[in-house]
């Protein structure tokens, strides 16, 4: 199936971008892999007639809005994410017009009808650099993750306006099962995404994006990392540190994976398939495209 996927692909001038919470074969057979933040910066520059994205929904979306004249494809539509789901537009609407003197930032992880209503959007690895290219004074309301925009919160001494949403994998992520673990291997760092909870956030060594504790898990001098975030990632920090054991936390004692269930809906079949039928294609309206586009420019300029 591998071999068939990528020619297929080179068959269909098809490029394959992968997120690292993908399965370890996917991410194999991916031209390029990253976090949000490269993929979108990736997606912009891609010049192939195919955008394969094995990610979640939201991900290819700002790939075709980015670069509209490309095909974009989706293994599977269903391929969602809580937090975009946390956050439906006419909800957010009516939550604008109760903070009109307010801008809005918004995380990536948000459909593309919240993107036309935001006025620039983050990822986690900028998410305070962008926060910080705006004065002091400038109120904010920040959206949709209310766990990265309180870190950002902490981090920046600004007081933004929280929407309330959480990715289902992240928020669940268990600070008790950390301290055992802190417990039992005194000689390990831990390094936690910012979507995880406060008490998590608490006893991190280090907080960042993907890509972020990936490079901080490269170079640290520790042998043994604590790792707060979805399984998905353990492949590249295996691969970048063979000799360094990588310990993942639970979200409580009977589970011991965190899979995004949306990311994982991504097969190599599913692949395979999408490539041979150019479909599940993302398909959205001019007008969205158009305005959902200048907030993420915006954000890539500002990530320059
Ligand atoms: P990053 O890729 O920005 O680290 O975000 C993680 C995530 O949850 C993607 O859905
Ligand atoms: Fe969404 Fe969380 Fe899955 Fe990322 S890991 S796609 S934020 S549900």
């Amino acid at each position: 199936m591998k071999d068939k996927v990528l020619q297929l692909a080179k068959e269909k001038n098809a490029v394959i971008l992968a997120h690292y919470y993908q399965t370890p074969d996917i991410q194999e057979i991916a031209d390029f892999k990253g976090d949000s933040l490269a993929l979108a910066q990736k997606a912009s520059e891609v010049d192939a007639d195919i955008i394969l994205f094995a990610g979640v929904h939201f991900m290819a979306e700002t790939a075709k809005i980015l670069n509209p004249t490309r095909k974009v494809l989706l293994p599977d539509l269903a391929a969602g994410c809580s937090l975009a789901e946390s956050c439906p537009a006419d909800d957010f609407r009516k939550f604008k017009a109760l903070h009109p003197d307010h801008i809005v930032i918004s995380y990536i992880n948000c459909t593309a009808e919240i993107k036309t209503l935001s006025d620039v959007i983050c990822t986690s690895g900028n998410a305070v650099q962008i926060v910080e290219s705006f004065p002091k004074e400038q109120k904010i309301i920040f959206a949709p993750d209310k766990n990265l925009g309180r870190y950002v919160n902490e981090v920046t001494g600004r007081q933004m306006v929280l929407w309330d949403g959480t990715c289902e994998v992240h928020d669940i992520l268990s600070s008790e099962k950390i301290m055992k673990m802190k417990i039992e291997n005194p000689d390990a760092v831990l390094v936690a995404h910012p979507e995880c909870a406060h008490p998590v956030l608490l006893l991190a060594d280090f907080v960042g994006s993907t890509t972020a504790m990936l490079d901080y898990s490269k170079n640290s001098a520790s042998k043994k990392i604590i790792v707060a975030t979805e399984t998905g990632i353990l492949h590249q920090m295996q691969k970048d540190s063979p000799n360094k054991e990588f310990l993942i936390v639970p979200a409580d004692e009977t589970c011991s994976c965190n899979d995004c269930a949306y990311m994982k809906l991504n097969t190599m079949e599913k692949i395979y398939l999408a490539l041979k039928n150019e479909k599940p294609e993302i398909i959205l309206p001019d007008d969205v495209m158009e305005k959902a586009k200048a907030p993420i420019v915006r954000m890539l300029d500002l990530s320059r």
